[in-house]
């Protein structure tokens, strides 16, 4: 059998094979944040489709970190029973699941102004290209009242039956925000310095931790390198990979940090038409996985099924992530399993994002269109 159909465990939970469906914010919970019949049946057939374990898509743990109407709550109590209902789903299939803990810091300010409210990051800065949406800059209350909620969100979400959580480092929320120093000009403990840059991060585990206790998964996302020039470097971005997973984070996502202007400056590239187009971050991520001593996930732009084994079998990650190809083609890795090594038929364009941005379901768009259910 194939490399990529072995179990590997994080820490004490064995994941039945190396997919891992990248976390997808799927724009279908209700008004209040609660889980619908269409999560249900949509991480039902993620799950009958054979990864191994699943990512939910960005579930805010505070509702200053909220981005959109119709994202995933985790920040009240009241939504751990639908949560509860995706985790059995998933389960009943035998795959693993776990829920993506996340805060938009100054990224949530086209949400919040819909509710005559600002966003607030690490600082507020002035005549910033990347973001031009007005923002203000936290306090040490807030900073702390943020860190605390994501352990509170990390003991519902194990009180729903998640196997694992994942804290969202990456792609321009507010974790990258305080590890960039493009967006995190503060002068206090919480900038400055790459470990004054890292407090948050170390504050928002510590309170995890505490929360969900040493033997429960406690993943993260991080973005290693900024889409511009000015931003976070590699050689940062490496060294707190490093730092993370010495902390105690079980396994390490790695994705990119802020976005630049441009598609081919973020996690999500477009135009993978060749195997040389493939898997964007696969230098980043063997750098890092020759670093640390937990599991490293690949991310970005990965397609075929032999580059896949390939990555597996020198050693350059432990787990292959995915996730614009599951969108059109939620049974891609059962067949796969099955012997159909076919690459996806997604082209990567990118339309079911922007389908998402004009709140509308999760779907492939260059496919077919669909309403709300
Ligand atoms: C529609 C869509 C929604 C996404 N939602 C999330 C999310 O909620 N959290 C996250 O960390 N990344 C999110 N991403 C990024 C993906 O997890 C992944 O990192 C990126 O798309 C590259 O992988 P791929 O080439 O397999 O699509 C999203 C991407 C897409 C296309």
């Amino acid at each position: 059998m194939s490399v990529l159909f072995q179990p590997v465990k994080i820490g004490k939970l064995e994941v039945p094979n190396r997919f891992v469906r990248s976390a997808t914010y799927d724009g279908c919970a209700d008004k209040q944040g609660r889980v619908t019949a269409a999560q249900v049946s949509l991480f039902e057939d993620l799950a009958a489709g054979g990864t191994g374990l699943i990512v939910t898509g960005i579930a805010y743990v505070h509702e200053s970190g909220r981005i959109s109407a119709f994202q995933n709550s985790i920040a009240d109590d009241a939504c751990i029973d639908g949560l509860q209902q995706l985790t059995a789903a998933v389960h009943a299939k035998g795959v693993k699941i776990a829920v993506q803990l996340f805060h938009a810091g100054r990224e949530a300010a086209g949400f919040l102004k819909t509710r005559n409210q600002v966003a607030a990051g690490p600082s507020a800065v002035e005549d910033d290209p990347y973001f031009k949406k007005k923002c203000t800059s936290l306090t040490q209350n807030e900073i702390e009242e943020i860190a605390t909620a994501f352990g509170t969100a990390a003991k519902r979400a194990r009180a729903a039956g998640f196997d694992a959580v994942q804290l969202h480092a990456a792609h321009a929320y507010l974790p990258a925000q305080f590890l960039s120093p493009w967006s995190n000009r503060r002068q206090d403990k919480w900038g400055g310095s790459l470990e004054n840059r890292l407090r948050f991060h170390k504050t928002v585990y510590e309170q995890m931790r505490a929360a969900v206790g040493k033997d429960y998964p406690v993943l993260v996302k991080l973005g290693v390198r900024d889409g511009f020039e000015g931003g976070l470097g590699f050689d940062e971005g490496r060294r707190a990979a490093q730092m993370l997973a010495g902390w105690g984070f079980d396994a390490l996502e790695i994705s990119s940090g802020l976005r630049g202007g441009k598609y081919r400056e973020t996690e999500f590239k477009t135009g993978i038409n060749s195997p040389g187009r493939e898997a964007y971050f696969r230098d980043w991520c063997r750098q890092i996985k020759q670093e640390v001593d937990v599991p490293v996930m690949m991310v970005g732009g990965l397609r075929s099924p032999g580059i896949m084994e390939e990555i597996i079998n020198n050693g350059e990650a432990d787990f292959i992530a995915i996730s614009r190809p599951l969108i059109r083609e939620p049974d891609l890795i059962v067949n796969w399993k099955s012997g159909d090594f076919r690459n996806p038929s997604c082209i990567s364009c990118n339309k079911c994002l922007e389908a998402l941005y004009q709140a509308q379901p999760l779907h492939c768009a260059a496919q077919k269109t669909q309403s709300r259910v």
